[in-house]
């Protein structure tokens, strides 16, 4: 088990830091909180001892029946520090040792990191600024802060990186392989949307969940990841290069300007197959009889990249079937001239669209098969990508 120390000291976003511990210890890590006496006074110890099933540390002299904050120090793969405010970046600056966070931090052997929060005139303050250079300068790794609207009412930078954000950087950093070192990946997500007037469209019930699941995984291990996305409600993974589009066509020209300059594309995007004839521009009134629409075919994006693929650039398609699933998927491989294609079957009882988790069949040029059971589209991800990355290394 990997195990991170996550130090929270006293700002108001501490209560931020109790849903991070939490995602971290969904994630099968052991979490050692150290709070400051000043946090203590936002979120109480109780909280993050019961999230985490650790004891929580605020004491340096308090070991008794503890393991000492040397051996908490040895046995951390991580030290992140969320909330830091602007004192205790000071402290971390200056090599001050007078609490046990910034104690700890002067003893471990791993990667650090601050995720500063703080008011955003107290953050551009030439002190704070000099601090966190500082902390740069010396390795530590600084996570944010975002702009935005602050606790204080004002706006500007200083608020603390939100927690899944955190959560994708912490796992990078304790998952990361290089497996895909300098690769560009690209991945297509989600549905497309197709309008039949300013308020109505078509589209389709793809969440984006799969596509968002590769695109993370794909940056975990190294690669240079560009997610091309439909409309979706997911937040795009961090450290991912993040373009957003609304229907096929547009989908289909942001694919091709990046085609060229992409060693490895996923197409786990729904596209509209077809688009209205005619959009209205204003909205299409009810007159109690019936609408005929015609639809036009949309561009077939993955076609047209099997057509334009150079030698060496893999191209990996999903299918989304309703029976017969690994004929019609092997069909398309073929017709498509992918390298890999992952097949689901959306008329069982399990309906991939939206959920979390999915079953599938992956099928690759060479003829190989392999039916998985059900799991989180988080380990298919793992799994599609590992089969990515056994091709790369067969070129
Ligand atoms: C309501 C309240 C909110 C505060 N929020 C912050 C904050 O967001 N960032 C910060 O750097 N200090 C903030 N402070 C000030 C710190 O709590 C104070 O500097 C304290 O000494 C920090 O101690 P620590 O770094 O040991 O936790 C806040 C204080 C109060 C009373």
């Amino acid at each position: 088990m990997k195990n991170v120390i996550l130090g929270v000291s006293g700002g108001i976003a501490a209560y931020k830091a109790a849903d991070l511990a939490s995602r971290l210890v969904k994630r099968a890590i052991g979490v050692d909180v150290i709070m400051t006496e000043a946090a203590i006074r936002f979120v109480g110890t109780a909280t993050f001892r019961a999230l985490t099933g650790r004891p929580v540390r605020v004491d340096v002299f308090d070991e008794e029946g503890e393991i000492t904050h040397v051996e908490l120090a040895q046995r951390a793969d991580l030290f992140l520090v969320a909330p830091a405010t602007a004192n205790t970046i000071a402290k971390l600056a200056h090599g001050l040792a007078d609490n046990l966070l910034t104690t700890v931090a002067l003893a471990v052997d791993c990667p650090r990191l601050v995720a500063p929060a703080m008011n955003s005139r107290m953050y551009a303050d030439p002190a704070v600024q000099a601090n966190i250079a500082t902390l740069r300068d010396r390795g530590y790794q600084i996570l944010g802060p975002a702009a935005g609207r602050l606790a204080c009412g004002e706006e500007g930078p200083g608020r603390m990186l939100e927690a899944a954000e955190i959560e994708d950087l912490v796992m990078n950093l304790l998952e990361a392989s290089d497996g895909l070192k300098g690769v560009e990946v690209l991945v297509t997500a989600g549905p497309t949307r197709e309008h039949l007037d300013p308020v109505r469209f078509l589209s389709n019930a793809s969440s984006g969940k799969m596509g968002y699941a590769l695109a993370r995984e794909a940056a975990r291990r190294g690669a240079s990841v560009t997610l091309i996305s439909g409309p979706t409600h997911l937040r795009p993974p961090y450290g991912v290069s993040f373009q957003r589009v609304t229907t096929t066509e547009e989908m289909f020209h942001a694919v091709m300007k990046r085609f060229s300059a992409s060693r490895v594309v996923i197409k786990a995007a729904a596209p509209a197959d077809f688009r209205c004839g005619e959009t209205r521009r204003e909205k299409i009134k009810k007159q109690g009889k019936e609408l005929s629409l015609t639809l036009v075919p949309n561009p077939d994006i993955l076609l047209e990249l099997g057509r334009r693929k150079r030698p060496g650039q893999i191209l990996v398609g999903f299918a989304a079937e309703t029976g017969g699933v690994e004929e019609k998927a092997r069909k398309k491989l073929r017709r498509k001239q992918l390298d890999m294609i992952v097949a689901n079957d959306v008329s069982g009882p399990e309906n991939p669209f939206g959920a979390d988790t999915n079953t599938v069949t992956i099928i690759t040029s060479d003829g190989r098969v392999e039916s998985l059971p059900s799991m989180s589209k988080d380990e298919v991800a793992r799994h599609i990508i590992d089969r990515v990355e056994g091709l790369l290394r067969s070129r």
